[in-house]
């Protein structure tokens, strides 16, 4: 079936204020467009596994498990959230995916190619956003107890994966190192060219 919506993808390193900014676009898009809002590690049964066992724990699971972990929750979500979304035509905001699984499991070693190759099954995204803030940054901003992959190495090294596919054209760049409204402008603007450019896009 012919996916009728649009599927947009925020993403960022932890405390890079990309839950806030993927909130600031979906109010201003819901007074034209029918809007779902939605994140990874997702509110189903395998993202609350995640988040209850693996992130929060003194040190992380083996870095394969990880990502087929967030692999098989992404199924999940997609099958209960994102395809019935965009099948009804809304515009999807997704806070993380794929890019996640390459930037974060990806700096921990592993193939990029098998990361792909187990996400090959993920819908594909209409656009793919990357709020890029320093890694010390948001490791200064994070106030409250960090999780197993809110450390400046680790933020660092996602840094360096997601600003590759930045370059590689996968990933549209914002600066996010700004106050919150210029964030906010800079974003609305590249997704409602977007939509405009969306021709099979009906809102
Ligand atoms: P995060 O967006 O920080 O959730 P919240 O703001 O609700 O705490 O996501 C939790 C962590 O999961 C974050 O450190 C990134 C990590 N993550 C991966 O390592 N791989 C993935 O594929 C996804 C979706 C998230």
């Amino acid at each position: 079936m012919v996916k009728k919506g649009i599927f947009i993808v925020i993403e960022g390193l932890d405390g890079s204020g990309k839950t806030t900014q993927a909130t600031l676009l979906a109010e201003k898009l819901s007074k034209s467009y029918s809007v779902l809002l939605t994140a990874e590690p997702s509110k189903g049964k395998i993202g609350t596994f995640i988040r209850e066992c693996c992130l929060y724990e003194q040190a992380r699971v083996p870095t394969e498990a990880e990502a087929l972990l967030f692999a098989a929750d992404r199924i999940e979500h997609m099958q209960t959230e994102l395809k019935p979304a965009l099948d009804e035509g809304k515009v999807v905001i997704c806070d993380r995916y794929v890019y996640s699984s390459l930037a974060y499991q990806g700096s921990a070693g592993l193939s990029l190619d098998w990361i792909k190759t187990i996400n090959a099954r993920a819908l594909q995204p209409d656009f793919c956003i990357f709020i890029d803030v320093p890694p010390e940054k948001v490791i200064e901003r994070l106030q409250r107890k960090k999780s197993v992959m809110e450390t400046l190495e680790t933020q660092q090294k996602v840094r360096e994966v997601y600003l590759k596919y930045v370059e590689n054209g996968g990933l549209v760049r914002i600066d996010g190192d700004r106050d919150r409204e210029a964030v906010a402008e800079d974003l609305y603007a590249k997704v409602a060219e977007l939509l405009k450019t969306a021709k099979s896009f009906v809102p």
